[in-house]
């Protein structure tokens, strides 16, 4: 019982009877619970979680009421409450009784107010909870580990104009005796759940007609006023609910699904079982005044929480080192969800793009492994990052791809089934796989999740032989001699035909007999693959070649391969700009955004002086596609075409300074204003950002009051941003004030001065004030999240002189950001400041030598 973070196990929870009264005008809360427990062994001290509650009244109770009074002592250090009674409990079960007072804090965690403006402009605030991962020890005290799963049956007393929400159906609402003005609402018992999930929102909100899916009512919950931009989320949400219980073959646990937007809210949005919390943006949405990627966030969030119904909220990880049973799952249902609701929005090339960004961090020398031990709550949090999410999801689509839909899909309804109103480990999902596809799993599977890295794949031609090979993929230089299992699917051309194979490298190296003379040859074909490949000069270019034949994720993968080579130092940056050059005619948004990302990349490491040649480097591959493409779409373009348009005009008016672009945005954007059919949808976000970009003080003005003023949290998140879009430093600097004054939200303000870090006209200004405001910002940002979602900035601070200060600034005042993360920041800065110093002169060179087309 060293373990200062674990519960001892002689005592356990099975039910919470909970009574909270939260009072919205002095920002407490009172509370009340009854905690029916089992006890093991004979016990005179109770040890279990709180923090920041004052606990007054403590008593235990046994099966024939003999009541025993206890006292209690709090230690915020270990977040632990200790009860102690004057006599041992003996074995058997006991009813905790506890009363208790807290604060409606700000911080976004535990109990929580959220304020906002009413129609009319006034001040007004809602209660709402937030408790993963170890959080609910602050609204009540508990067993707050996710193993010690219990049922939880929750009242809440509030004004009587007011509604209340939580988990499960209400059971009543009734006056309370001597309190005036005052109600009862009961809610029914929940399911035997773990306590990260449990949720009471108490507000003036109004709720959309339910829908109904299977029985199970749906709605959704808002401030008022805001019901018409509810009618996305109640689509995919109806969707994907009826879609998982038919491929799980497992009804929705709940009784209920509300789905509550909640105007400050911490991360995107929380699993709570039957009451899902979101922040505004990834809920409402106009779907006539949206653009693509806006709506398909909404679509995206509502899924993927939607399957952690099942994943995480049914079947739960036994301890926070399985998140990515919850998290990695939750992603890959998520995309086959949306994936069968809108096929034309091509969601797995997609997945291409965010999986980019944990190839990336699985690249540092200071990554982890998907499982990760975890001791402190910090170290819980640190865990939700895109190692598990991304890479999870990744493997898993590998992982489905190399035994089938059918086999795969088995194994985890054998796994849910299984563990249902349980906890889970890695070891179970692998049993339950095993014996659906008569497959090891564990076999191929544990280097994925156990270790950390990926590797990279060779591909080379030695007569008619292709042959493969394999060896760990490290931006900086990392002798690992591991190997990994992989499912390879492999494309080839054999004389004259197309031939495709899938098989398992679990070799260092291995050859295979084409059978032909071998033309050219895609590896990691359909790109399902958590590798990277790299193929030998002269089969490189026969498949730049071949760019029209290959589908939009292979040209996806060959592009961010060549780039994650060249940052590595392993591909020189000219050979890569030659090869973007053949993407002129690119009409992918995808294979675009990693160009894109690239070339923004350059940016942050080019000298000052240089910039011009590589905005003219910028203008010269977007404008051809720009030039098809036009302004405004024709009548029967799909979506992601549009939304092709919104980012490559962004990109060509900011990235690229086109200076006719900025003048048409100008003038497209104040048409707009009286008539807002006078530009796609995908467009608009474009013409803010290019207008901040070359704005000055009066466009600084008008998006300040835009952003005030803005009518769907969508314009508003656009107006917000283009104001780390400006160039002027008096500006940008006006922008970071407005992230500690409360004129932004401290969920958005975070992630605005990260915006600002990676701005090169911004990043120094932003870095001086991270300095100088870093108690503030601890102080008032979303617990540790915000500082550490902020912190991603510093990466983009890519000059030798920064680096240095960077490191001082944080070993001196001894920060950590959990689990590995401030190393992994580190490290990526350190890649930058190395390539910077390795290809400056050639980048330079290369810029120089070029006539570029298009220069204006
Ligand atoms: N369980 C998480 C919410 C969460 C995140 C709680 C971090 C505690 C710490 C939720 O299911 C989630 O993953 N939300 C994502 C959105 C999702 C679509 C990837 C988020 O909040 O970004
Ligand atoms: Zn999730």
């Amino acid at each position: 019982m060293d373990d200062p973070y674990r519960l001892p196990t002689t005592v356990l929870p099975a039910r919470y009877d909970l009574k909270l009264e939260p009072d919205l005008e002095r920002f407490t809360f009172k509370g009340e619970e009854t905690i029916t427990v089992t006890i093991r062994e004979p016990v005179s001290e109770i040890l279990l979680n709180a923090v920041e509650l004052e606990i007054h009244e403590v008593s235990a109770g046994d099966a024939r009421d003999r009541v025993v009074r206890g006292t209690t002592t709090v230690d915020e250090k270990t977040e632990r409450a200790r009860l102690s009674f004057p006599e041992a409990l003996a074995p058997g079960e006991w009813r905790l009784t506890l009363t208790f007072t807290g604060v409606l804090t700000d911080k976004l965690h535990g109990f929580y107010r959220s304020r906002y403006k009413d129609a009319n402009g006034n001040e007004r605030y809602l209660a709402a909870t937030q408790f993963e991962a170890t959080d609910a020890r602050r609204a009540f005290p508990c067993w707050d580990e996710p193993d010690k799963k219990a049922v939880f049956q929750v009242t809440l007393v509030i004004d009587a104009s007011l509604v209340a929400i939580s988990n499960s159906r209400v059971l009543r609402e009734e006056p309370v005796p001597g309190k005036a003005g005052k109600k009862a609402v009961t809610f029914a018992d929940s399911i035997k759940m773990s306590t990260y999930l449990v949720a009471f929102v108490v507000g003036e909100l109004e709720a959309t007609e339910p829908v109904r899916v299977n029985g199970t009512p749906i709605r959704v919950w808002c401030i008022l006023g805001k019901q018409r931009l509810a009618h996305v989320a109640l689509e995919i949400a109806a969707y994907s609910l009826r879609f998982f219980q038919e491929y799980y073959g497992i009804p929705y646990p709940g009784d209920k699904l509300d789905l509550i937007a909640i105007p400050d809210f911490a991360s995107g949005a929380m699993e709570n079982l039957g009451a899902i919390t979101f922040r505004e943006t990834a809920l409402l949405v106009d779907r006539q005044a949206a653009t693509h990627s806006e709506i398909e966030r909404v679509a995206v969030v509502v899924a993927h929480e939607n399957a952690h119904m099942w994943f995480g909220d049914l079947v739960t990880m036994a301890w926070w080192n399985g998140l990515w049973l919850n998290e990695a799952f939750a992603t890959f249902m998520e995309m086959l969800a949306v994936d069968a609701w809108k096929p034309e929005w091509e969601t797995w090339v997609a997945f291409g793009v965010s999986r980019a960004s944990a190839f990336a961090v699985d690249g540092l020398q200071s990554t982890r492994p998907i499982e990760f031990q975890v001791t402190a709550p910090k170290d819980a949090d640190a865990m939700f990052d895109v190692l598990t999410y991304e890479k999870g999801a990744a493997v898993l689509r590998m992982l489905q791809q190399h035994l089938g839909h059918d086999r795969f899909r088995d194994g985890v309804n054998r796994y849910l089934k299984k563990h249902a109103h349980a906890n889970a480990d890695t070891r179970d999902l692998w049993a339950a796989l095993g014996e659906a596809s008569g497959q090891p799993i564990p076999d191929v599977m544990d280097a994925w999740i156990f270790r950390g890295g990926y590797p990279v794949v060779t591909a080379r031609r030695e007569g008619k032989q292709l042959v493969l090979s394999q060896k760990r993929f490290t931006y900086l230089p990392c002798d690992d001699p591991q190997v990994w299992k992989i499912p390879v699917g492999v494309k080839m051309k054999v004389n004259d035909a197309l031939v495709t194979k899938k098989l398992l490298l679990e070799d260092p190296e291995i050859r295979i007999d084409v059978g032909g003379t071998l033309g050219w040859v895609v590896v990691n074909e359909g790109g399902h693959g958590f590798y990277r490949v790299r193929y030998a000069p002269d089969l490189q270019s026969a498949l730049e070649n071949e760019l029209e034949s290959l589908p939009p994720i292979e040209r996806f993968q060959l592009v961010a391969d060549a780039w994650a080579a060249t940052v590595a130092g392993l591909v020189p940056v000219n050979e890569y700009l030659d090869l973007t050059e053949k993407f002129r005619n690119e009409t992918d948004k995808n294979v675009w955004s990693v160009i894109i990302g690239s070339l923004g990349y350059l940016n942050r490491v080019i000298d000052p002086e240089a910039r011009p040649r590589l905005e003219a480097l910028v203008r010269d591959r977007l404008s051809p596609v720009v030039a098809r493409l036009g302004w405004s779409p024709p009548a029967a373009e799909n979506d992601l075409r549009r939304q092709l348009r919104g980012d490559l005009l962004r990109s060509l008016g900011t990235l690229g300074n086109d200076q006719n672009v900025h003048g048409k945005a100008r003038e497209l954007y104040a048409r707009v204003q009286d008539d807002p059919s006078a530009a796609d949808p995908n467009v608009v976000p474009a013409l803010i950002h290019i207008l901040a970009h070359a704005g000055e003080e009066a466009e600084y003005q008008e998006f300040s009051g835009k952003f005030k003023r803005a009518t769907t949290p969508q314009e508003e998140q656009r107006y917000l941003y283009s104001l780390a879009g400006f160039r002027q430093p008096p500006l940008l600097q006006r922008t970071l004030e407005k992230t500690i004054n409360g004129e932004i939200r401290t969920q958005d303000a975070p992630f605005v001065v990260r915006s600002i870090l990676t701005s090169v006209y911004g990043r120094e200004l932003a870095w001086r004030f991270v300095k100088e405001q870093w108690e503030a910002m601890e102080r008032l940002f979303p617990s540790k999240a915000g500082i550490r979602r902020m912190c991603e900035g510093i990466t983009a601070l890519a000059t030798p002189e920064l680096e240095a200060d960077v490191k001082q600034f944080f070993t001196s005042r001894r920060i950590d950001l959990g689990g590995k993360t401030l190393e992994q920041y580190m490290e990526q800065l350190h890649i930058a400041t190395v390539f910077k110093a390795r290809e400056t002169a050639a980048l330079t060179a290369y810029l120089s030598s070029r006539v570029l087309k298009n220069t204006c």
